[in-house]
């Protein structure tokens, strides 16, 4: 589905998962026809050693002849690193460039990028790095659907792909972006309740952990709203129902509902020079 080499602009913890996807999977990229930038050198030494392909600190050199530019820089760094690429002339053959930096519009990385390149933007999130992630496409205004079928094709390996509009994208920033955290402080806390009544830490976080995930894989089984599989699991008296009023008096779920909007509402800054 790639045709050309592809440039990963900032081989940090997103970076070097999508690169990891690109070289893995049914239809691996060719060692040859990957390369990354970092900013310092003997970080890019290392990851060239560790990751079996070329890593440097040359952005220009690294997207000349790409036909694919992936931008994961930290948000802050997009314009203006894609700006001096583009100054450079390194991106006048028209490069689709996909960004998974939260809060930088694809109308912004069209304004810095030059007429010629298709932008498309990506929210995934770290459970890419284990094949596992959730990514949100959506196209900017000269993006056709043979680039976000390119764009899908280079996320598949590592998760589940979906396309929605971009106004929902400080929102997916907000929920499936910054949501792995959230599951993490949930998961430690169940645990925190296994290690007081007594169980070993180890099988507490294992229990926490697999309990989370089946419960996730049950709605997305079944289909079935969260509220009525919450509701077969509790019987009249009972010890979950107990345990649910607990949460309800420490205000769980307008708590979680909170913290989406407030991650999406951090995300709109994103980028933004203060
Ligand atoms: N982490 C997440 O959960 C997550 C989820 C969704 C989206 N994102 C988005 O993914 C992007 C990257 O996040 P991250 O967590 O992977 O950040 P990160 O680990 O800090 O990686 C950023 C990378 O950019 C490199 N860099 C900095 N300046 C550069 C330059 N001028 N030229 C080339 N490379 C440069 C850094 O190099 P050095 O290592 O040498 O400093 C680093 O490797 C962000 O825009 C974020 O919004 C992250």
């Amino acid at each position: 589905m790639i045709d050309g080499r592809v440039a990963i602009l900032g081989v940090g913890t997103m970076g070097e998962a999508i690169l990891h996807g690109l070289r893995s999977g049914s239809d691996p990229l060719p060692r040859g026809s990957v390369r990354g930038t970092v900013r310092n050198a003997n970080r890019a030494t290392e990851l060239s050693k560790k990751l079996k392909v070329a890593v440097g600190t040359d952005n220009v050199g690294a997207v000349a002849s790409a036909s694919v530019v992936i931008v994961s820089l930290k948000p802050i760094n997009v314009v203006r690193v894609l700006g001096e690429v583009a100054a450079a002339g390194a991106l006048d053959h028209g490069p689709l460039i996909i960004s998974i930096a939260a809060g930088v519009r694809t109308e912004e990385i069209e304004a810095v990028v030059g007429p010629k390149c298709p932008v498309v933007r990506a929210m995934p999130n770290t459970p890419c790095a284990i094949g596992r992630g959730t990514i949100v496409l959506t196209g900017g205004r000269r993006a056709k659907k043979k680039h976000l079928t390119v764009a899908h094709s280079i996320f598949r390996p590592l998760g589940e792909t979906l396309e929605l509009e971009e106004r929902h994208f400080d929102t997916v920033t907000g929920l499936s972006g910054s949501g792995p955290a959230f599951g993490y402080l949930m998961v430690e806390a169940l645990a925190d309740g296994g290690v007081m009544m007594g169980l070993p830490r180890d099988v507490a976080i294992r229990l926490a952990s697999r309990t989370l995930l089946g419960a996730a894989e049950m709605v997305l089984a079944t289909g079935a709203h969260p509220a009525a599989l919450k509701d077969e699991v509790t019987t009249p008296a009972g010890c979950t129902i107990a345990g649910i009023l607990a949460l309800e008096d420490g205000k769980i779920r307008s708590t979680l509902a909170r913290a989406v909007e407030r991650a999406a509402s951090c995300a709109a800054g994103l980028g933004k020079s203060k």
